[in-house]
């Protein structure tokens, strides 16, 4: 974004602003910490392992020293997403504002997770494009329905067979799988603990996890 750009979008209510520099960067964050920061985005069927997932990963790399966060869709839709329903235009404005805030924390210079259904490619592909390619790390949590629905840890796939929730994800309202995500985890059947190796070994191999490619860290502007 140029200095004098108002944001783009659907919300783009707001004119004469102007983009006010940082004058500590996220290069020198990094560097600081010791670590890149990143966009871990955790998509999938609710039930799926999103939430169990994100938070074994935020441990581990809390563990190790990092700076790190996990967005969660049935925490932020207490707040500041608590204005929206689960119709097709709220879904994608409730996906709208956490690729946002993920970019805000991105230029904090933390590792945030976010465990959303996002169920429609489009609006993930606009997500991702807030941000460079390097920065976006989509995680398709990738359980079959039948297990979901076989766990319905919440109860809600019950409620949505029997019409009592509406535009329920994999019932009345669709999923659309990603196409090329960056990792795909068999949630349905591998165990928590070989699914947190598998983001860890793939964070580490880009650099974000420290240890193996220091060579990712960005030079201090
Ligand atoms: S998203 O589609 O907009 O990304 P989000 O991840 O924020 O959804 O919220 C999904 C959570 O809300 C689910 O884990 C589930 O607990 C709850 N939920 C309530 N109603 C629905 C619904 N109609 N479809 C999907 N999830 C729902």
């Amino acid at each position: 974004m140029t200095s004098s750009q108002a944001p783009e979008g659907p919300a783009a209510k707001a004119t004469n602003i102007v983009w006010h520099h940082s004058t500590v960067t996220r290069a020198a964050r990094a560097h600081q910490r010791g670590h890149r920061s990143a966009i871990l985005w955790f998509t999938g069927l609710s039930g799926a392992g999103k939430s169990t997932l994100a938070n074994a990963v935020n441990s581990a790399l809390f563990e190790q020293g990092l700076a790190c966060y996990v967005l969660d869709g049935d925490n932020v839709r207490h707040g500041l997403c608590g204005d929206l329903g689960f119709s097709d235009a709220d879904r994608e404005e409730n996906i709208r504002r956490i690729g946002e805030v993920a970019k805000l924390f991105l230029d904090a210079g933390v590792v945030v997770l976010t465990a959303f259904v996002s169920p429609f490619r489009d609006d993930r592909r606009r997500a991702r494009a807030l941000v460079e390619a390097v920065d976006f790390i989509e995680i398709h949590c990738a359980a079959d329905l039948a297990v979901c629905e076989g766990r319905d840890t919440k109860g809600l796939y019950a409620k949505a067979r029997a019409g009592e929730i509406k535009e329920f994800t994999g019932i009345s309202s669709p999923y659309e799988e990603p196409e090329h995500p960056e990792l795909r985890i068999d949630t349905g059947c591998q165990s928590l603990e070989d699914s947190v190796a598998q983001v860890l070994a793939y964070l580490t191999a880009q650099g974000v996890v420290p240890g193996a490619a220091p060579s990712a860290l960005p030079s201090p502007a």
